[in-house]
């Protein structure tokens, strides 16, 4: 059996304008989805997931992927996540070139699925890793991005961009654009997430920007305008101490956070439940907050050192839990 783990991650900036070229900086967290895989001497595929904020499921099928005859599917999400590990499996076979190689995996997350915090990258990564170990191929994480990426992009209709998988896999802050993938320098900064116990359907709310920015000359300026803003926030990061952030980096980068909440507000993504925990991230004295990942529901990430905004989001009303992550500076890595 192998066992591989892969951080999920926050967007500091830049999500939905990383899906037209725009630059994004997501940071790895440290919430970790764990998928053990163990191969099989016939072609089967047998998945056990559990802690997935949902009910744990078992699913067995055989051949080919994307193919569940006798899954009685409990819920979209479930539907989702096999959708996401089906893409892992196909992508493993592919590394090995064995088309036939069946496994059982097990998942187990404490990423809350579908919330912006990367669950779906960080099953997606793992997966590889595990099920290419198991078959006695080794990649690099670079090698495991790009997989990860063409499993997302599958899976999402060619809608998804590399940040999400490439932070999965790297660890630490990264900056994406386009193709361009790279590690990046960040001082460990003081994340407190608040989660509204919700989900977001990430291909209809990149459909819906999509839909926006054709129609709307201010949806296309919105989507640049966040492209700005992460290039400020990137000099900002180029120039701070990587040891320890200033408070005049947080209170700049917390800044940035907050125009960039509003403009993924005005480009339709944002929802009641966020606001309110951004506002009240806010209103509590962090450096700024923004939501992060698709929207429409999940999780929104704030800035700071203190313990007033964890507290303040526990009594916010839509808020189920607030926790505070850190950045994780492993990727993917096997498990003992
Ligand atoms: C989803 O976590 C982030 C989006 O930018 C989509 C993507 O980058 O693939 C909304």
């Amino acid at each position: 059996m192998t066992v591989s783990s892969a951080p999920g991650k926050v967007y500091l900036f830049g999500e939905h304008a990383v899906v037209y070229g725009e630059p994004a900086v997501p940071c790895a967290v440290e919430r970790r989805a764990t998928v053990s895989v163990s191969a099989r001497d016939d072609d089967h595929v047998r998945v056990r997931a559990e802690d997935l904020s949902l009910n744990g499921f078992t699913v067995e099928y055989s051949g080919s992927t994307g193919n569940h005859p006798d899954v009685d599917v409990p819920t979209p999400l479930v539907e989702a996540a096999m959708g996401y590990i089906d893409a892992a499996v196909a992508q493993a076979r592919d590394a090995a070139d064995a088309p036939d190689a069946g496994f059982d995996i097990t998942v187990k997350s404490d990423i809350p699925l579908g919330a912006g915090l990367g669950s779906s990258a960080a099953v997606v990564v793992a997966g590889i890793d595990a099920a290419t170990r198991e078959l006695g191929v080794e990649l690099s994480p670079r090698e495991i991005a790009d997989r990860a990426y063409r499993a997302e992009h599958e899976v999402q209709d060619g809608q998804a961009s590399r940040a999400d998988t490439f932070c999965s896999a790297m660890g630490g802050a990264v900056r994406v654009e386009g193709d361009d993938c790279r590690t990046i320098d960040a001082p460990p900064l003081p994340f407190v997430i608040g989660f509204d116990g919700g989900a977001g359907d990430t291909g209809a709310l990149v459909s819906g920007v999509r839909a926006l920015r054709e129609e709307y000359d201010f949806a296309a300026d919105t989507v640049s305008t966040i492209g700005d803003i992460v290039r400020r926030g990137e000099d900002l990061l180029a120039d701070a101490d990587p040891e320890e952030p200033s408070e005049a980096l947080l209170s700049e980068l917390g800044r940035f956070m907050n125009f960039n909440h509003g403009l993924l507000e005005a480009l339709g993504v944002s929802s009641r439940s966020l606001d309110s925990m951004v506002w009240a991230a806010r209103e509590a004295g962090a450096y700024g907050a923004k939501l992060t990942g698709a929207g429409g529901g999940g999780c929104i990430v704030a800035l700071d050192p203190t313990p007033e905004t964890q507290t303040a989001l526990r009594f916010t009303p839509g808020c189920e839990d607030a926790f505070r992550a850190e950045l994780a500076t492993e990727g993917v890595r096997v498990e003992e």
